[in-house]
């Protein structure tokens, strides 16, 4: 500082120190403003990394929309055009997660929510829970809702954990209420993360402590979480929140799922009555009617088409998590910077086609009906599309072929959730055959226990 000036600087300090200190207050603090407002600007208000302005689209119309939260800048994507383009065929610029310290952070304890690792070969336990639904199903059909999830979840839980599923009904719902919660999040994280820690022990420990103990038959917390080779050794919480979010990744999405077909079942009869012919024709029927399998799937073509239609009609997923780009993108005139997340606006995105709000499963059957993501965005899409989708997909078709084949459902005129229907055999034999194949199956007294839990 040039000698004049700070002798200026000092004269004005001696003769009028409180104005001075004041000028100083307020110019540090103008400082530090600026400098926050810089730090939280959002990434799309800063310049890109190629130091070029970004050029966002406006919002709230239009086929991609912009918002700015805190520091951060969302890109809604409004239709199955603008997604194919920016989650699929530019996917590995835009397959980052935008860390969440909330809900990957605090809720499951430190990012343990992630991409897991499984075994295949889910066929079997499948198709005993599934004889087990429609078993379940007869002994207690006014409380079909309650069948889906105990299914879905008795599914994985044979995977992920290797044993039946015998718990009550108290025990399922608090496992169900994890996911509802923490998808709906997050008000209240640290009450949130306690309770999902809690009813995530109480399914693991024993679970575990079976593995510890050489007891446990194989399943997927015994080869591969608990196995010695893994990331997990020694890492008991790591290894519950792997598991657990298996459970729950799986369980509530596939009951969503079929209640939104039993809706559509409700709603458009018709369709299903197409669907119970395909069944008949691939499945036979009466003496000879078998219930389907996996390998039938492949000429199930409108049970595919109905799975699609079901997750468009009705999104069980209302956004997907952001995909945030990794790097600078332009796209037909916009300039996305690095760190932007786009997400998928499924509603929108869903009624993206002639006549959204019918259910019309023909609408998929061009020849890809049977790959439940091809022109689909629910299951997420590019390197980030859910890991599990085929997986889910067998589920739903197994399930919505199973249940075509034997049950009538009928309206009772409510919309209240669960809303009523009254479930009724499609025909006496079928009946039967649900009963005598859910003894083969070993699964009959699994199905009265689970009513008897209900
Ligand atoms: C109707 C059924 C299902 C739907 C609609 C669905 C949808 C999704 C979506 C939208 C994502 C995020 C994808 C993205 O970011 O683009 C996801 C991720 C995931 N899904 Fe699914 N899912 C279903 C069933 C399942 C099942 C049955 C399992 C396990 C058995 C599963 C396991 C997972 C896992 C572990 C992830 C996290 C992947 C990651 O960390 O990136 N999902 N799913």
């Amino acid at each position: 500082m040039p000698s004049e000036i700070r002798e200026a600087v000092f004269a004005f300090h001696g003769d009028h120190p409180l104005l001075f200190y004041l000028i100083v207050t307020v110019i540090f603090f103008s400082f530090l403003l600026l400098a926050l407002t810089e730090y939280f600007k959002p990434v799309g208000k800063r310049r890109c990394k190629d130091g070029k302005p970004a050029v966002l689209p406006p919002g709230p119309y239009g086929e991609m929309a912009t918002l700015h939260l805190g520091s951060k800048t969302w890109i809604f994507l409004n239709s199955n055009r603008v997604v194919s383009e920016l989650i699929a065929k530019r996917g590995s610029a835009t397959n980052q997660r935008t860390p969440m310290p909330v809900s990957s952070g605090i809720i499951s304890h430190g990012d343990r929510r992630s991409v897991l690792m499984m075994q295949e070969d889910w066929a079997e336990p499948r198709r005993l829970k599934s004889t087990q639904m429609l078993a379940e199903y007869l002994l207690k059909p006014k409380l079909w809702y309650r069948h889906h999830y105990r299914y879905a979840n008795s599914v994985i839980h044979r995977i992920a954990l290797g044993e039946r599923l015998a718990k009550s009904t108290k025990e399922l719902e608090d496992m169900q209420n994890c996911v509802i919660i923490f998808v709906g999040n997050i008000g209240h994280s640290i009450r949130l993360e306690q309770c999902n820690y809690d009813v995530y022990r109480e399914w693991w420990v024993p679970a575990r402590d079976k593995v510890l103990a050489g007891t446990a038959p194989p399943s997927f917390i015994c080869n591969t979480l608990l196995h010695g080779d893994t990331k997990y050794t020694d890492n008991d919480v790591d290894a519950m929140y792997a598991g657990m979010q298996l459970i729950e990744a799986g369980s509530d999405t596939t009951r969503e799922a079929l209640n939104v077909i039993v809706m559509a079942a409700l709603e458009y009869p018709e369709a299903f009555h197409k669907a119970r012919a395909e069944v008949d024709r691939v499945c036979g029927t009466d003496a000879d009617a078998r219930l389907p399998t996996l390998a039938d799937m492949d000429n199930l073509g409108y049970i595919c088409a109905m799975a699609k239609e079901g997750l468009r009609w009705h999104p069980i997923f209302v956004t997907t998590p952001d995909h945030t780009a990794s790097k600078d993108i332009d796209f037909e005139g916009y300039h996305f910077p690095a760190g932007v997340g786009f997400i998928i606006n499924q509603n929108v995105v869903c009624d993206d086609c002639e006549s959204p709000e019918k259910f019309y499963p023909e609408r998929w059957m061009n020849g890809h009906e049977s790959d439940i993501t091809h022109g689909l965005w629910q299951f997420g899409g590019g390197r980030r599309v859910c890991v599990k989708y085929r997986f889910a997909q067998r589920s739903l078709l197994f399930t919505i072929s199973r249940l075509r084949r034997l049950l009538t459902t009928l309206n009772l005129k409510s919309t209240n959730e669960p809303f009523p229907i009254k479930v009724t055999v499609h025909n006496q034999h079928y009946g039967k055959l649900i009963i005598e194949q859910a003894e083969r199956a070993g699964v009959l007294e699994d199905a009265k226990l689970a009513r008897d839990k209900l």
